[in-house]
């Protein structure tokens, strides 16, 4: 058995009714890892955290911490802490208080809780704020007692669902980056839940893209954005300019439209029907290089968005393909294309993505 693996979950499903909320689900999270799990409304994310936390019991497999199987074992016989998206904080309670539940339940020293608050809430930045109470504060350091709270207990492992999801925009980036500066400062394992993909991007060492309670792949930010494994995890995360054609020595022919070559792909059989995919951002709509894919079409639509520029250019009837462009210094406003206008564009043929 690998300890290394903070945590694993073995063949897990949970079955509620006739349907499966969660389907054969293997999962190895290592120690101290930024780990997320990714994936659309009603896929099975928070049942898969209760697995982990021991609030929801699996119909099948076993779920291991550390190593060692707690399959079996209440909430609070494992070494971990849950952040729920409702901070449930104790309005009648100051932060200080707030933060020193579980240490007090526990029996901790009064010293020693005295200290381990102080320097979560050092940790967390609401050091002034310790005779405060929670409803005096706003939303992110709401957020933030939360956080230290569970942190002030040194859980192996963290488990956090949506915990930013009652932020504003602005708000929310910014406790992205610093809950991501919290994480590798006390280096527990985090197994954040989110239905944000820019969110995940941002965060995760890992990121598990679950649909319809199954994984469809775990990897890097970089893999599951460069190289999404599915139709379905191309279109999740980020606009993906999805198109259906057929595969013929590597290229495809559009259903309806050009033949495009695409990126190496194994063992794609002659004349499969494939979906590809080319991020906006891999276009180029200037200084074309040597190999690339040449298209050409026509501008349908310009939208302008302070640093880039999306143009929605019909590449054939029925196909049109978003591509964005980067506002930079250099990029002159008079070069923007308009409405109406034929263009050519291209890309690199290894941006031009098969996904079976
Ligand atoms: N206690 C329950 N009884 C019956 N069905 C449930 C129960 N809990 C969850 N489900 C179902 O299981 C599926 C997965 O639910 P889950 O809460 O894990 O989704 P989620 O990925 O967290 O979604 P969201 O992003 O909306 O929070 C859903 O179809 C849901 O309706
Ligand atoms: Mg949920």
């Amino acid at each position: 058995m690998d300890a290394t693996h903070a945590v694993r979950l073995d063949g897990v499903s949970k079955r509620f009714a006739d349907s499966y909320a969660v389907h054969d689900l293997n999962l190895d999270i290592e120690a101290g890892r930024f780990f997320s799990l990714l994936g659309p409304s009603g896929c099975g994310k928070t049942t898969s955290l209760r697995m982990i936390g021991g609030f929801t019991d699996p119909t099948e497999g076993s779920v291991l911490l550390a190593g060692e199987d707690v399959t079996a074992l209440p909430p609070d016989k494992r070494n971990v802490n849950t952040v729920f998206q409702s901070y449930a904080l104790f309005d009648h309670l100051s932060i200080a208080d707030n933060v020193a539940f579980g240490l007090k339940r526990k029996g901790v020293q009064k010293a020693e809780i005295r200290r381990r608050v102080g320097e979560m809430l050092e940790l967390v930045q609401l050091d002034g704020f310790a005779a405060r109470r929670p409803r005096t504060l706003s939303g992110g350091q709401r957020q933030r007692v939360a956080l230290a709270r569970a942190l002030v207990n040194r859980p192996a492992v963290l488990l956090l669902d949506e915990p930013l999801a009652a932020l504003d925009l602005k708000l929310r980036r910014q406790m992205q980056v610093e809950l991501k500066q919290i994480q590798r400062e006390v280096g527990i394992t985090f197994v954040f839940v989110t239905h944000d993909q820019d969110e995940a991007l941002t965060m995760s060492d890992r990121i598990c893209v679950m649909n319809e309670g199954r994984v469809e792949q775990c990897g890097t930010p970089e893999d599951v954005y460069e190289h999404p494994a599915s139709r379905f995890v191309a279109s999740f995360m980020g606009t993906s300019n999805l198109m259906t054609g057929t595969y013929r020595d590597g290229t495809v022919t559009l259903d309806q439209g050009p033949a495009l070559p695409v990126g190496p792909r194994t063992a794609i059989a002659d004349g499969t029907a494939v979906s590809v995919s080319v991020r906006p951002e891999k276009v180029w709509l200037s200084d074309f290089e040597p190999g690339m894919s040449m298209q050409r079409g026509v501008i349908r639509e310009t939208v302008y968005s302070g640093p880039t520029t999306t143009y929605l250019i019909e590449l054939a009837p029925g196909v049109t393909l978003s591509v964005l462009e980067q506002n930079t210094a250099r990029a002159r406003m008079e070069d923007r294309w308009s409405g109406g206008e034929t263009v050519e564009f291209g890309w690199r043929p290894e941006h031009c993505l098969v996904l079976a």
